[in-house]
């Protein structure tokens, strides 16, 4: 069973000298619910997750799993119990959901594979409605689900998706998030994902990254204590918007018509503007203006 993976300074640095991830270290553990790997394109999520799924290895640091080294703990235990669903993926499109989940089961799982297993993930993602479709007839999202399904055949402890929400339409989306949520409470669940709504709506724990560092990780509730009462709102007319850029250190702009809603950030008290709950939005930015 594993109960607790933990990254310690792993870096990573790719053939052509580029490195893409530098001194991360954290610690996830079963019971946290889903955590959120949460960062802008190319900050390095994928390359992280491939590290941590064992598809290609680090330059430098190491993993340790349930606190022994991954060698240790052994490699292929640990493969056995990860489930990790890449953020592309092919299917055989001529075959139904379950034709191609059963075969996906007989391959990797040999004679031993229960069928049983086959309706048990079906029946988790709601497959079962369009388990005799061909996949070539089948939405994203039902794709995106069949996808899950594989990752869950052999019943991991860990579950690793590789931005598993990104081209689901809002049902869809909703669908796939109350599975996750489900799964999150018996296994160790960690996903990927450039947009923070997902996050805010799915997670407790944010981990964000930012050109291959974490730039912050903890409980939301608790992160967004730290900028409590330093973030503020104005509402001003767009010609006012350099002096109010000029003046304040501002997080993000919403425009509201005539006016632009612009949200600031302040370790001193501004007493003239309106001070407002920070969101993890705020909180996002304020990671990346920093990080940069
Ligand atoms: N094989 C590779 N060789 C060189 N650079 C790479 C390779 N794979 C990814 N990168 C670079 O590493 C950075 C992080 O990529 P990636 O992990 O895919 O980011 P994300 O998933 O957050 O969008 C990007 O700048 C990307 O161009
Ligand atoms: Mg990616």
């Amino acid at each position: 069973m594993i109960d607790e993976v933990k990254l310690e300074r792993i870096e990573k640095r790719f053939r052509n000298g580029f490195t893409a991830l530098k001194n991360i270290s954290i610690c996830i553990k079963r019971g946290e619910g889903p955590i959120g790997l949460l960062g802008p394109n190319g900050a390095g999520k994928t390359t992280l997750l491939r590290i941590i799924a064992t598809v290609f290895p680090q330059t430098s640091g190491r993993i340790l799993v349930n606190g022994s080294p991954l060698e240790k703990f052994g490699l292929n235990e640990y493969r056995r119990r990860t489930g990790y669903l890449p953020q592309r993926f092919g299917v055989y499109k001529t075959l139904t959901p379950e034709e191609f989940l059963g075969r996906i089961g007989y391959l990797y799982y040999g004679k031993g594979f229960e069928k049983s297993r086959l309706k048990d993930v079906m029946e988790i993602f709601g497959i079962e409605d369009y388990k005799n479709r061909p996949l070539s007839r089948c939405s994203g999202g039902m794709i995106q689900r069949v996808g899950m399904a594989m990752c869950l055949l052999n019943d991991p402890d860990f579950f690793i998706l590789d931005e598993p929400f990104t081209g689901l339409d809002p049902i869809e989306r909703l669908k796939a998030m109350k599975v996750i949520t489900k799964i999150s409470r018996e296994k160790i669940v960690l996903f990927s994902t450039h947009i923070i709504s997902e996050v805010q709506n799915l997670c407790s724990r944010v981990i964000i990254i930012h050109r291959g560092r974490i730039i912050m990780d903890g409980r939301i509730d608790e992160l967004l204590k730290n900028i409590e009462g330093k973030v503020y709102e104005v509402t001003t007319s767009h010609k006012n918007m350099e002096e109010i850029e000029g003046r304040y250190e501002v997080l993000r702009i919403k425009n509201e018509g005539e006016n632009m809603c612009i949200r600031v950030y302040s370790d001193l008290p501004l007493k003239n503007l309106k001070q407002v709950i920070p969101t993890l939005e705020d909180l996002y930015y304020l990671g990346i203006k920093h990080g940069e």
